[in-house]
């Protein structure tokens, strides 16, 4: 129900593919975030953003020819998956002039749609704990808090802040040709086990790449990189989800062909991942009035979201129990709505509200098949990486997110109903011109012990 594309034509400037370029200097922007122990006590940490590595221009390691042009790659410098990630290098990036992405202390606001000599639309970034290592989280007995902005993000948008299985070096250890590695935002995989990516494992993306139909800059290659994904906030004004994806195996994994599964796949459900995850959407739950402009949680102004993740022991030991989502504006705590739906209860995630919400849904319990609750615990064990992004949605046009979906459904369909954006929003051709000055903005980032970094401070 998810993808992720998004895409810039182009960039100006050079690093190697699996190698690196510096036609433009790499520096990463500083984004302050804190640890919390308790309500008031917290630590600030200064920590830094980088740009996923398909964003950035690719060329020739010794010189400026791009090895990758709007969504083909050139034949001479990329024949061949192992060649071209000999031949080619990823440059550093102009993150505000030519991706719209501005750091500011403990705020980072991503532009939707910048044009400098090209068009960049939307943007992907890691936080990095330095500027060669992604900054590791384990959530399980923690919480996460940060404040956004949607109010300038229409249907057809996703404002996502979400946690993924990539490892904290961007696969430079393990795979030695991947000379880039986190510093230019290598090694990002997620629950639909993308096939855009134009690196996995320290090789190109080359074999079997076929240009999308319908995205000038991207398409879709033989290999997809798989792993567990928590989407802590896919969002625009319109409509918010709250999901985690489970994984077989938590972190990184290459896949190959429709044995990868998800969104990029012929057959969705024949990875070794759940690309649909277990989500409370409050719209789809059945509280129309929740999420929305002017409704109990404002989105034409700034508010905070906290999610918790308990395990069943009270410790970072224990196992993955519940998810629980709060939000504060104008200073009131608000909890999570209540499930409207038959047959589903809480406002929380747990195994028994996803078992009941799937059977509700008539939705295949794919969140259960590849290991429910408890696995999405083990990828934060073995270490997730934050991830920041903003898109429009070739596949779906986010209606999974904010409409009627799928859209021949029935809205009045038990799950179908997910947010009043009309079934014909989100064509990323329209958005991309009407709404060409869309921007979300993070900022105040919080993790720490349950309850420390929220209410009276
Ligand atoms: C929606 O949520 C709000 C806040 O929790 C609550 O006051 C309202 O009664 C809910 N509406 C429905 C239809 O459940
Ligand atoms: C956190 O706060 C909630 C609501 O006030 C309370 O029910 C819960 O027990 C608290 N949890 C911890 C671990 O302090």
């Amino acid at each position: 129900m998810r993808s992720r594309f998004a895409f810039t034509l182009l960039p100006l400037t050079l690093v190697a593919g699996q190698q690196i370029a510096t036609l433009t200097a790499e520096v990463h922007p500083s984004l302050t975030w804190q640890t919390c122990t308790a309500p008031g006590s917290c630590t600030t940490n200064n920590g830094k953003v980088v740009l996923d590595a398909n964003w950035r221009w690719l060329h020739s390691t010794d010189g400026s020819t791009n090895c990758y042009t709007g969504n083909t790659w050139d034949a001479t410098l990329c024949p061949d998956d192992a060649t071209c990630a000999k031949n080619c290098a990823l440059d550093g990036a102009d993150y505000s002039g030519t991706y719209g992405i501005t750091a500011s202390g403990s705020s980072l606001k991503l532009n939707f749609v910048t044009q400098s000599g090209q068009k960049n639309v939307g943007s992907r970034l890691y936080l990095l704990a330095d500027d060669n290592n992604y900054q590791m989280f384990n959530m399980l007995n923690q919480e996460f808090t940060f404040d956004v902005d949607v109010s300038h993000l229409p249907c057809g948008l996703n404002g996502a802040l979400y946690m993924s299985g990539m490892v904290a070096d961007g696969g430079m250890a393990q795979f030695p040709t991947n000379k880039a590695g986190a510093k230019y935002g290598v090694g990002y995989c997620d629950s639909q086990c993308p096939r855009d990516l134009k690196f996995i494992n320290g090789q190109a993306n080359v074999d079997g790449w076929t240009p999308s139909s319908n995205n000038p800059n991207t398409g879709v290659g033989n290999h997809g990189s798989c792993c567990a994904e928590m989407d802590i906030w896919e969002a625009n004004s319109i409509s918010t989800a709250l999901t985690p994806h489970a994984a077989d195996t938590p972190q990184q994994t290459m896949c190959t062909g429709d044995a990868c599964g998800g969104t990029y796949s012929s057959s969705r459900y024949g990875g070794t991942t759940d690309p649909d995850g277990c989500d409370f959407n409050s719209y789809r739950m059945g509280n129309t009035t929740f999420y929305g402009p002017s409704m109990t949680v404002d989105t034409t102004s700034k508010f905070t979201v906290v999610t918790q993740f308990l395990t069943d022991d009270g410790t970072a030991k224990g196992t993955l129990s519940e998810i629980k989502r709060f939000y504060v504006q104008n200073g009131v705590v608000i909890p999570n709505s209540e499930s409207d739906i038959a047959g589903v209860t809480g406002n929380s995630i747990t195994t028994s509200f996803c078992d009941a919400q799937k059977t509700a849904f008539n939705d295949k319990n794919v969140f259960a098949d590849h290991g429910g609750m408890a696995a999405m615990g083990k990828a934060f064990e073995a270490g997730m990486v934050l991830v920041m992004s903003l898109w429009d949605d070739y596949y779906a046009h986010a209606l999974w997110l904010d409409s009627t979906y799928p859209t021949d459904g029935a809205a009045t369909s038990p799950g179908v109903a997910r947010g009043t954006c009309a079934t014909t929003s989100g064509v990323p051709s329209d958005v991309e011109s009407a709404d060409a000055a869309a921007y979300v903005v993070y900022e105040n980032i919080k993790v720490g012990a349950i309850n420390s970094t929220f209410g009276s401070a």
